[in-house]
């Protein structure tokens, strides 16, 4: 029987890339979104299986979750993945754009690992890995509200590491930079040409999620040179603000 991965997300990017790759080591995987017509472009080449659901919604999660229980008892796997840009500083981004941001990219993890709880401890030993981003570990104040998103789920993936280990259940992060996909169209942002060079495709952080899982990584960031960023934001705060008022963002909002 091939084990069951449910991806958030898996209609596009990164989550389709996570799909594709964990389709072909054999899984069988369960695609989250909200675009019926995405959801199933993706899935069908795969054979996989897709729900549509909101993240965000706490109750439309619970629904999801219990629907895809009754096919699959067991989850051997939640990608935590589902995410949306929030351009625009604080006060320049409208409080919906704030309000879905949050729900979206931070609350949703939470909602998702809450509700397919049960289903990852009938699998267990069985992972969760978060799609966080090296926004979550510097602050430049360009992107703040996405930022501020990715720091709390940076903040739950860690807690919950610590939290799900004694029940057998493996909590990895995945923090990438920027990354090109069709929610995040990097190229055509970014003006820098030295920028436009860390540009990775979604088909590499795939790669990593994967074998994050397979190797039992706690924290992994791709590509490996944006470990500076976290150090840079400890030691020269300074330094990060004045690359942010310039433009200069770690990783992609
Ligand atoms: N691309 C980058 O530069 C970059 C860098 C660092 C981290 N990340 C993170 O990587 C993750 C994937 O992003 P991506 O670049 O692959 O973006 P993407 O191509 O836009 O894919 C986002 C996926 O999330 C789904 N989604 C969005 N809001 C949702 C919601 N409320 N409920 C359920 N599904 C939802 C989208 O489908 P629907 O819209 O149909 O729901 C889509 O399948 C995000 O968490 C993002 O923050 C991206």
């Amino acid at each position: 029987m091939p084990q069951v991965a449910v991806v958030t997300g898996g209609s596009s990017g990164i989550g389709a890339a996570t799909a594709r790759k964990l389709a072909e080591r054999g899984w069988s995987c369960v695609l989250v979104g909200r675009d019926e017509e995405r959801l199933r472009a993706a899935a069908e080449p795969l054979g996989a299986e897709w729900e549509r659901c909101d993240v965000g919604d706490r109750e439309a999660v619970e629904r999801a979750a219990a629907a895809i229980g009754e096919r699959h008892p067991k989850l051997g796997l939640l990608v935590n993945n589902a995410g949306v840009p929030g351009r625009g500083g604080f006060l320049r981004a409208s409080p919906e754009t704030i309000e879905a941001v949050t729900r979206t990219n931070y609350l949703g993890s939470v909602w998702c690992l809450r509700a397919f709880l049960p289903l990852l401890k009938a699998a267990a030993p069985s992972d969760v890995v978060n799609v966080v981003s090296v926004a979550g570990t510097v602050a430049s104040g360009s992107a703040g509200p996405y930022t501020a998103s990715k720091h709390a789920q940076l903040a739950f993936s860690r807690a919950t590491r610590a939290e799900l280990q004694p029940l057998g259940i493996r909590v990895h992060t995945v923090l990438p930079g920027f990354v090109e996909t069709p929610g995040f169209p990097q190229r055509s942002r970014l003006s820098n040409r030295f920028l436009r060079t860390l540009i990775a495709e979604p088909e590499l952080i795939a790669e990593r999620i994967v074998a994050a899982v397979e190797h039992d990584r706690r924290e992994v960031v791709v590509p490996r040179f944006y470990r500076v960023a976290p150090l840079a934001q400890a030691l020269v705060p300074g330094l990060v603000a004045w690359a942010g008022a310039r433009g200069v963002r770690p990783s992609g909002d």
